[in-house]
């Protein structure tokens, strides 16, 4: 996916992502956007760290058992809530703002007329859509970080809100609390990118999420699917509160009524 960010002196830069890719480009603190053509060289997660060379990480141990349970599990858990809560209030958000739906259908009837992954990249307004939705009800709502070993203070803890960073106006200006898909978008029509620390839905830095590309993916897939095929509002008198846990849960789930397009 070819994508604009800017630098230092607020210029603006064209990147070709898939070529980044090809060439080993390492972004670690920007945003990865889902932009797979398939990957022949790819492998599934187990057989990656069964196979993991040992002698460049020497605090993983692939040979042994409880090292790869945990790893699993650890996917298993990190990656099964989150991508039910992020629908949820996507399309919560939708039947909130039925303009946004308008144009995100016809966004995938313009350039996906028959579903193939490999154009999902296309739905640049539908990856705005969903990149609002974390930034306003972000998954994992906070996240805290401690020392890991005694510092200058001696023992402590920092929690910070993804929440209430995602809506700040000193942040993201006075329109903080809408939902506006737009803002991903450059004037030229391609995806904006944000630095990670900025946009934190997937936490930044070396323990970022490594579910992101697969976040998008699914999301992205999941939304062709029901917005091609289906209308659906919610519930008169349906209330929707968020409940306050690890996860960034809606109350009551969403009630909605569905009707074929
Ligand atoms: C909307 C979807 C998702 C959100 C918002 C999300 C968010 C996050 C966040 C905030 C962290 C950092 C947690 C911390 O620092 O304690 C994280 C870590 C992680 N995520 Fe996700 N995640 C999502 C989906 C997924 C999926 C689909 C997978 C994989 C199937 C996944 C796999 C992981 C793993 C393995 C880690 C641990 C990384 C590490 O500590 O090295 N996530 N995720």
């Amino acid at each position: 996916m070819v994508v604009e960010r800017r630098d230092k002196n607020n210029k603006v830069i064209t990147e070709d992502e898939e070529e980044e890719e090809r060439r080993g480009f390492d972004d670690e603190n920007e945003i990865w956007w889902f932009s797979e053509s398939i990957d022949k060289t790819a492998t599934d997660v187990l057989t990656y760290y069964m196979t993991l060379d040992t002698t460049k990480y020497k605090h993983l141990k692939p040979r042994n058992d409880k090292f790869i349970s945990d790893i699993i599990l650890g996917f298993l858990i990190a990656g099964r809530d989150t991508t039910s809560s992020a629908p949820t209030w996507f399309f919560w958000l939708l039947s909130k703002n039925p303009e946004a739906m308008t144009k995100i259908r016809q966004e995938i009837n313009k350039k996906m007329t028959k579903f193939n992954p490999a154009d999902l990249d296309k739905l640049v307004y539908l990856h705005g859509a969903v990149c609002e939705t974390l930034r306003l009800y972000p998954p994992v709502p906070f996240n805290h970080k401690s020392p890991a070993k005694p510092d200058v203070l001696p023992k402590f803890q920092i929690v910070i809100s993804t929440y209430a960073l995602g809506r700040m106006r000193s942040v993201r200006g006075d329109d903080a609390e809408d939902f506006k898909p737009e803002r991903w978008i450059s004037a030229s029509g391609r995806l904006r990118h944000e630095p990670s620390y900025k946009f934190l839905a997937f936490n930044a830095g070396p323990r970022t999420c490594l579910g992101q590309k697969l976040t998008f993916l699914q999301m992205k897939t999941m939304a062709v699917e029901v917005i091609r095929n289906y209308d659906f509002k919610v519930v008169e008198g349906h209330k929707t509160e968020t409940v306050p846990s690890v996860l960034l849960r809606m109350q009551h789930g969403l009630k909605v009524s569905v009707t074929r397009v």
